[in-house]
């Protein structure tokens, strides 16, 4: 347990970083507005080596590793986006995140100045709503978007506004074995309140024709329905369905993140832009950093 999420925290963050110096790189010559939107911030910490997930605590600096959010706010000056939006639900770990700022502000470090930074608590489904409505009004806005839940807290409507708003890069975490494939038993059995988070995070019911299937009646005429799909069919299943919403913009496979040995998220990344003088390039970039986090296994 020390050692959990260890392996899969450290990749996605590295590839998540490498991602925004290259976007950082190419769209600064561009003139575009830029933001760096993390809905699912943290706060700020995880405990060196394993994941925050065990207690959510504040951890002394010499205990703790910086996670993302704060990794991108402490990226170097030529490394900058216009606005950074971070959000979380939990009230703890957004004033924990706030204080990071702060306390890195008052010392003079180089983070971005204060009218740059938005630090929210809330969920994270509202806060990309809100932003979305906010991109469609301004032409020249862009963003990297990293929705980094531990569950099924992103609902597929989100993803739909992200999908058409045509100028978001999303890195999106999908808990496929840590949460898809728990909540749908093979034996098919699947309670009410699972059925109705699959729903949310599916945009409907279709998962229950799409990936189970409905047995031979018995000789009372009952039949029940099998998942026979395994995990690799289930990780197929939400990439076709990012692409029929996305389109061409998702990458083919993702990356799969492991915790203590077992394929448990799915670390997706999806280029909202339709065009391909966008999408191309991300994809390139998205795809040379999931091979060489790849490598790095
Ligand atoms: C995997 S952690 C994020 C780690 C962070 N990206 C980092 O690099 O340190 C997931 C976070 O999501 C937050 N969370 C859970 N449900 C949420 C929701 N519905 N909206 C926003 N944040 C949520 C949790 O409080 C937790 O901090």
């Amino acid at each position: 347990m020390q050692e959990f999420g260890a392996e899969h925290t450290l990749l996605k963050q590295e590839v998540v970083l490498d991602y925004l110096r290259a976007y950082l790189t190419v769209m600064r010559k561009q003139r575009f507005r830029l933001s760096y939107i993390d809905a699912f911030a943290g706060s700020g910490w995880r405990r060196s080596g394993t994941d925050a997930i065990q207690d959510g605590l504040l951890l002394q600096d010499k205990e703790a590793a910086m996670g993302c959010a704060l990794s991108v706010l402490r990226m170097p000056k030529d490394f900058r986006f216009h606005r950074y939006v971070l959000g979380d639900l939990m009230r703890g770990n957004v004033r924990s995140l706030r204080a990071a700022y702060d306390a890195a502000l008052a010392g003079g470090e180089n983070v971005p100045p204060p009218e740059a930074v938005q630090i929210l608590r809330g969920d994270a489904n509202r806060l990309v709503e809100a932003e979305c409505q906010r991109l469609e009004k301004l032409p020249n806005d862009r963003a990297v978007m990293f929705l980094d839940p531990y569950g099924m807290q992103v609902s597929w409507r989100t993803l739909e506004r992200i999908a058409i708003s045509g100028k978001i890069d999303l890195w999106l975490l999908v808990p496929t074995g840590m949460a898809l494939a728990r909540v749908m038993p093979r034996h098919g059995d699947v309670p009410p309140s699972w059925r109705k988070a699959l729903d949310r995070f599916f945009g409907g019911p279709d998962w229950k024709s799409d990936l189970f299937t409905q047995t031979e009646p018995d000789l009372f005429g009952v039949s029940t329905q099998r998942r026979d799909a395994t995990l690799q069919d289930i990780t197929d299943y939400v990439l076709r369905r990012l692409r029929d919403l996305f389109g061409p913009g998702v990458h083919p496979s993702g990356l799969d993140l492991s915790i203590a040995g077992r394929r448990s998220y799915l670390l997706a990344f999806a280029c909202a832009n339709r065009n391909s003088a966008a999408f191309g390039p991300a994809l390139r970039i998205a795809d040379h950093l999931m091979r060489e986090a790849k490598g790095a296994r």
